[in-house]
């Protein structure tokens, strides 16, 4: 993941990218007190850096487009703001001279995954949380239905390894990412449909230091996020080819083009690094978060391309669910896995595999 904090730009049309908009905004805003909750727990910085993104178009039609993606976000409440093309500069020297058009939303921001994860790591153990690494999850296991009012309920998970072995539990969180459908042992109703969206990903560093980018730079197919010590991340493709992860000379070739038409200096950049990772999507790239149709199994699952920015929220939200507290209803309802339960019955009484709805 590059670590967008990006409710703004993300945002897309339709009913679905308003939920998901609704869960982002809500998330962004829990980040700053998140990152110093985790440097307080891990004594370790997640490198947020709040410099905001600039969206830029480089010919009339990008242009045109960033003018309806402006109105749109204008008729939601959305901060951001038009630049002309030598404002955008003054802001961001790196950017072409041929550049045509850029929006700022100064409210979207980055994180270094990397650096999340490590903390997140280190504030488990120090918790006294057991981490099973390299330790494949090979079935939810369950008491079957007894009545209506006695629903099959989780006792725990089968994991792989040296020997089989059973961690029984009387709550599991699932989130498995795009493995989701790997794993066995789900009745076919409590099924949620999660699949793997491949993207590719550029590391790159200067051999000068900082200074190249402050913002993140985003373009019709990919975006630039500088890091505060040099490094930057130029990504990523979006390829529907399931479990695939070949990294590919078109892949890298369609990054570095634009990235080079819009910022000329990442011609001089190292390339450190080239990584392949696999997006979890839902049929309608919403997450599903909270309780589904098999008691004391929650879902944290198919965050898409969105899994850093709802990191907090989704542990907001399950926590609440495991805690039995009161969750915050509206945001439980966007993302509920029960929202595919129709869909897997009808898929379920046709024969058919479970639906795999088209990306918008
Ligand atoms: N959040 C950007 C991506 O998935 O590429």
């Amino acid at each position: 993941a590059a670590g967008m904090l990006a409710p703004v730009a993300e945002v897309e049309f339709g009913e679905a990218g308003r939920r998901l908009l609704e869960l982002g905004l809500r998330s962004a805003e829990m980040w700053p007190a998140f990152a110093s909750d985790l440097h307080r727990a891990a004594g370790a910085e997640v490198g947020l850096m709040r410099t905001g993104t600039l969206m830029v178009a480089r010919d009339e039609d990008e242009a045109r487009e960033l003018e309806r993606q402006l109105t749109f976000r204008e008729s939601l409440g959305l901060r951001a703001e038009r630049l002309r093309p030598s404002e955008a500069r003054e802001r961001e020297p790196a950017l072409a001279p041929t550049l045509r058009l850029a929006l700022e939303a100064p409210e979207d921001h980055s994180v270094d995954p990397r650096l999340v994860l490590a903390a997140l790591r280190s504030a488990c153990v120090s918790a006294g949380v057991e981490i099973r690494e390299h330790t494949r999850v090979v079935s939810i296991e369950s008491h079957g239905a007894r009545s209506s009012t006695s629903p099959a309920r989780v006792t725990g998970v089968r994991i792989g390894g040296d020997g089989p072995e059973l961690v029984a539990a009387g709550q599991v969180v699932l989130a498995a990412g795009p493995w989701v459908e790997q794993i066995e042992g789900l009745p076919a109703q409590a099924r949620v449909p999660v699949r793997p969206v491949k993207g590719q990903i550029l590391r790159l560093r200067d051999p000068a230091g900082p200074g190249l980018l402050r913002r993140v730079v985003r373009f019709r197919a990919g975006y630039l996020v500088p890091r505060a010590d040099g490094r930057y991340l130029l990504g990523a493709t979006v390829e529907e080819r399931g479990f695939e992860l070949r990294p590919t000379a078109g892949g890298v070739h369609e990054l570095l083009r634009d990235a080079h038409e819009l910022v000329p200096g990442v011609s001089e950049l190292e390339i450190e690094e080239l990584c392949v990772g696999l997006r979890p999507g839902t049929p309608d790239n919403v997450p599903v978060i909270g309780p589904g149709a098999l008691e004391g199994l929650t879902w944290a699952a198919g965050h898409h391309r969105n899994g850093i920015l709802l990191a907090p929220l989704t542990a907001e939200l399950v926590v609440d669910v495991l805690a039995g507290s009161e969750p915050a209803g509206p945001l439980l309802a966007a993302c509920s896995p029960a929202r595919f339960a129709a869909a897997l019955a009808r898929s379920e009484s046709e024969h058919a595999p479970a639906p795999r709805v088209a990306l918008s």
